[in-house]
Order: structure tokens, then C-alpha cells, then sequence
């Protein structure tokens, strides 16, 4: 398959060939892209297990705090956001597999205090905060947990913040695929 237009499920299939697989997203919000993929997983025999960070309900309230003091900000770089809460997600999500684990809370903060459970993590889907500093503290807490072998895709990679953050790793040398919707991958 051209790799340019490969989906998330045609990443997996074609690189991880075994009937067990652990996945993450960071940048769940309302479950949309997980409740599509798992499905997707589950139609191809994968027995999955998924772990989902987002700040959920708290989005609106975290931009106000975090971006812009004094103004009432209730979006995200992705675009206007519609907030969900976790459990709401949970219950659409666990209508699929049983093994889902939402986090709620900053991805830069939860992400590292999950290494233990995501160090056997095969794939993870980076489409949290859309601005450069956001993005390069998930890629670099992604990239210290994961194991050799593991896929990390970044969504999204013609927004400026994430555009420059994936022009920087590769050219560390780190090699990264082109994948279907403005995604980029690499395999560790
Ligand atoms: C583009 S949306 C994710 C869309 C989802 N992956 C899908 O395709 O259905 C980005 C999400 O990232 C979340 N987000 C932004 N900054 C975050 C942070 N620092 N920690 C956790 N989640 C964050 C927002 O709450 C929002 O739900």
C-alpha cells in the first residue's frame, strides 16, 4: 500500500503483527478517532488494550487558565471545542473493548506518571495540544517511554507548532513516514 495514504489501522496492521496490542491516544476529546479505530482493531482480531489522555471537561476552563488570562477562551488549536466529559467517553468506548483506561488531566503531566503501564505501549497517537511547546513535551515524553519497535504518529503535522516540532526530529536523523490525513510516523 502507498504509504501516503495509509490510515491509523493500515499503520497498525501493516507494522504490528501479533494478536495483543497496547494503544494510546493523547488528545482523546470526544472519542470520535478511538471509537473508529477500535472498532476498525476489534473487526481485525486484535485483542487491544487503550489508554486515552485528554483534559476532557476541564478543556475549557485549562486554555482560560493556562493561554489567556482575562479572556474566555473555550477553544483549541484543532478548533472549537465541544467538551465531553471522561466518563461519558469511557461509556461510548467500553461498548467496544472492555480494557479502556481514560486519564483526565494535562498530558504533560499524566503521560509520564503512566510510564510504568505505557512502557509496553505498541502505538501512540499523538493529537493532544496543537502548540509547540504542548507537542514537543508529549514527543518527548512519548519518546522516552516507548520501546524499541513501538509506532508514535503525529496528527496534524501542518499546524505550524506541530510542523516545526516534526522538522526538528528529523533532522535529528530520526526517518518519518507520511501517513493519510496530515499524519507523520515513526517507528523507534
Ligand atoms: C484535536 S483534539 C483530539 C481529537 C481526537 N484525537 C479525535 O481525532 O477524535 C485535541 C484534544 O487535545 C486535548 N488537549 C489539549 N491540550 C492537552 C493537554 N495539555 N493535555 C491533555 N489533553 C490536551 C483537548 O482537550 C482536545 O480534546
Amino acid at each position: 500500500m502507498n504509504k501516503k495514504s495509509m490510515t491509523l489501522v493500515n499503520i497498525i496492521t501493516e507494522h504490528l503483527k501479533k494478536p495483543r496490542i497496547v494503544v494510546a491516544e493523547i488528545g482523546v476529546y470526544q472519542g470520535d478517532n478511538a471509537e473508529f479505530m477500535l472498532r476498525q482493531l476489534v473487526k481485525a482480531k486484535y485483542k487491544v488494550t487503550f489508554y486515552g489522555f485528554d483534559l476532557f471537561e476541564d478543556a475549557g476552563s485549562y486554555n482560560l487558565k493556562k493561554t489567556n488570562p482575562g479572556v474566555y477562551d473555550d477553544t483549541v488549536a484543532a478548533g472549537k471545542i465541544h467538551t465531553m466529559s471522561a466518563s461519558t467517553v469511557h461509556s461510548k468506548l467500553k461498548r467496544i473493548i472492555p480494557s479502556i483506561l481514560l486519564i483526565k488531566g494535562d498530558a504533560n503531566k499524566t503521560v509520564p506518571k503512566f510510564a510504568d503501564k505505557l512502557k509496553d505501549c505498541d502505538f501512540f497517537y499523538i493529537d493532544g495540544g496543537h502548540d509547540y511547546n504542548s507537542v514537543k513535551n508529549d514527543w518527548v515524553n512519548v519518546n522516552k517511554i516507548a520501546k524499541i519497535g513501538s509506532i508514535i504518529v503525529f496528527d496534524d503535522v501542518h499546524a505550524p507548532g506541530i510542523k516545526r516540532l516534526t522538522n526538528e526530529v528529523e533532522h535529528t536523523g530520526i526517518k518519518m513516514t507520511k501517513a493519510f490525513g496530515s499524519r507523520k510516523y515513526l517507528i523507534k
